[in-house]
């Protein structure tokens, strides 16, 4: 857990954050156990945007990854996944634990199923 957040923390900095200022960094544990990062990247047309949280999945599911075991955000004051990453966590992860930190190391543990109960997902496409 310790590693996975430092790692977030360290990607954090890339943060591409002009507009709203709100860096965030995460980082995913793969079940090959490497760690794969992002960090949010903002554009002028704010709607295009995308969070820390998808940017490193969509990163780990482009180099071949399949399965993820755990998933760690950093942000400024512990600021919590949003929705649309919280649907995406839940569609790529499953139920995993996921660990928000602030930038102080205070780490709130919680879990993508408390994150987004009584999901919509593939299941429901059957
Ligand atoms: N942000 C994330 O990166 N992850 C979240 O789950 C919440 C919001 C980013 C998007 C935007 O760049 C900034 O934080 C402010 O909303």
């Amino acid at each position: 857990m310790k590693k996975l957040i430092e790692a977030a923390k360290k990607v954090r900095k890339n943060a591409h954050a002009i507009y709203s200022n709100y860096k965030v960094g995460a980082a995913v544990l793969t079940s090959d156990d490497s760690i794969i990062t992002g960090c949010n990247v903002e554009s002028s047309s704010y709607g295009l945007t995308c969070c820390a949280e998808r940017t490193a999945l969509f990163s780990a599911i482009a180099q071949g990854h399949k399965n993820f075991k755990e998933l760690a955000v950093v942000t400024e004051n512990g600021g919590t996944p949003c929705g649309a990453c919280r649907q995406v966590i839940w569609d790529l992860c499953g139920n995993i634990p996921v660990y928000i930190s602030d930038k102080n190391g205070n780490i709130e543990k919680t879990t993508s199923k408390d994150l987004l109960p009584n999901a919509f997902d593939s299941e429901k496409l059957k």
